[in-house]
């Protein structure tokens, strides 16, 4: 199925745009300023929804090489039209930037827990779905990190699920000094959705 799929030029190794990506923009167009990181870009699509739609000074991450170059393909289409385009940049999440680099960091991480059998550690769009048996594995290291790259007064905004335990985020944020407020949130049949802004 993938081979096929890779031989016609479909790329499933990048998590393309949905419910929870718009939900993240959202709260961004509304939120950010000056200079923004969007780790786990993906498709680079939110990358580009902040670019466009407001002033800040975008860059975007991912750990998976794919999404870096789909998201650079969508940033050069963007400068070729005329537009502000963004930065790509591969990594661990935050671990290439400098300290108290960024206004606002945003992120729409992996949360599904992960099936019984495991996910397969080569398969990026697992990586790009699930955060371990707890859906966290993603989640609690860039709480324990985004710190350190936010300005004094920088914010994080970073989407959560009911399926990966929202209680159990907001502690980990606590514990790392954050205060919490609710930007936007949306319920659907499965699962809540909430992007918490972090300061
Ligand atoms: C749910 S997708 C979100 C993609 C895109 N931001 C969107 O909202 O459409 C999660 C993304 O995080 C990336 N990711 C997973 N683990 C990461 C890590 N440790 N560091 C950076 N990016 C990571 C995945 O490759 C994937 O592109």
């Amino acid at each position: 199925m993938r081979d096929l799929a890779e031989r016609r030029g479909m790329n499933i190794s990048v998590y393309q745009p949905a419910e929870d990506s718009g939900l993240l923009a959202r709260a961004a167009i509304d939120r950010v300023q000056g200079r923004v990181l969007e780790v786990g870009t993906g498709s680079g699509w939110v990358a580009a929804q902040i670019a466009e739609r407001t002033d800040a000074d975008v860059v975007a991450s991912d750990i998976n090489p794919h999404a870096c170059r789909q998201a650079t393909e969508r940033a050069e289409k963007l400068r070729a039209e005329g537009q502000r385009g963004f930065d790509v940049v591969r990594g661990n999440l935050v671990e290439p930037f400098r300290d108290e680099a960024f206004d606002t960091v945003a992120f729409n991480p992996p949360y599904l827990p992960e099936h019984p059998d495991g996910t397969p550690q080569d398969d990026w769009m697992e990586q790009a779905l699930t955060g371990g048996e707890d859906g966290r594995a993603v989640i609690d290291p860039f709480l324990d990190s985004v710190g350190r790259v936010l300005k004094p007064d920088g914010e994080a905004l970073l989407l959560v699920s009911s399926l990966s335990g929202y209680d159990e985020v907001l502690a980990r944020a606590e514990a790392n000094g954050f205060d919490h407020e609710v930007a936007v949130q949306e319920s659907y049949p499965f699962e809540t959705l909430t992007v918490l802004a972090l300061k």
